[in-house]
């Protein structure tokens, strides 16, 4: 599988503080690759710096997009090559509606920056549709974005875009956490058919619940911002049965 996602040797600092201290990982066409480690560990850290966000600062290290670095190109950039990330905890949005928030970003990637297709029934008919596979009712397209949404509408909403923007490279922070049963197994089905279709797929998380249903092609752990751990499925079960401190993680000044 060619390799989609590249992170090599990866130093971020945030706030003045070394977050991530050298992590290394790649992400294949049609691969899912996990991310585990405890609370704190990094995994935000380095879905953010992926994305480019304000403050996560490179200090060393380069991030690859198809074999080219996308350190420096602003977010935005990044989205219109192909990335996503579906937050852990996205912002609440005030005076925006998510229809027309939708709207707008399947707009920008297609290069069309008016809002001219609002009204569009095919793209309108798509949202219905992803609106029922990831279990919202259509009646959150009229809410502003997030505002009062409950864990599991904001969930639900970030996944949806993963399906409707055909990224070619996803990023899900935690996207199971807050979900019921019937959430997650929702994630697990959304997760296999992005695979299918041939997206890179890189999942963190730092339980192993989701593998009850969707295996990973690899594992990466992160401990105190570097890799203490990789393998593969088999590292995720070992995880869930004997915990993080069954790993033996790298010296650490935290
Ligand atoms: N904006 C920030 N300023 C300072 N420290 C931060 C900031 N964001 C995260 N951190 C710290 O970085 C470490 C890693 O956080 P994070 O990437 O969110 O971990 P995880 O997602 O694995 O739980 C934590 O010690 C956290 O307190
Ligand atoms: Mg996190």
């Amino acid at each position: 599988m060619p390799v989609a996602l590249e992170v090599r040797d990866l130093h971020v600092r945030v706030s003045g503080r070394e977050i991530l201290r050298g992590v290394d990982l790649s992400v294949g066409y049609g691969e899912l690759h996990a991310v585990m480690g405890p609370n704190g560990s990094g995994k935000t850290t380095l879905a953010y710096t992926i994305m480019g966000r304000e403050g996560y600062e490179v200090m060393r290290g380069d991030i690859l997009l198809d074999g080219e670095s996308i350190v420096g190109l602003p977010p935005h950039e990044r989205a219109l090559r192909g990335l996503y990330l579906a937050f852990q905890e996205p912002p609440e949005i005030q005076g925006v509606r998510l229809s027309r928030f939708l709207i707008a970003v399947v707009n920008k990637r297609l290069g069309e920056e008016d809002l001219s297709r609002l009204g569009d029934p095919r793209l309108l008919g798509r949202i219905y549709k992803l609106l029922g596979e990831v279990g919202l009712d259509r009646s959150v397209l009229e809410r502003e974005l997030y505002v009062g949404f409950s864990g599991g509408e904001k969930k639900r909403t970030e996944i949806l875009q993963a399906l409707l923007l055909e990224p070619k490279v996803v990023i899900l922070d935690e996207p199971d956490s807050g979900l019921d049963v019937d959430g997650v197994r929702m994630v697990a089905r959304v997760i296999k058919r992005l695979r299918d279709e041939g997206k890179a797929v890189l999942l963190i998380t730092h339980y192993a619940r989701l593998f009850n249903y969707v295996e990973p092609d690899q594992v990466t752990v992160l401990v105190n911002g570097s890799v203490a751990a990789r393998g593969g499925a088999e590292l995720a079960k070992r995880i869930e049965e004997h915990g993080y401190q069954a790993i033996a993680a790298p010296g650490g000044d935290r």
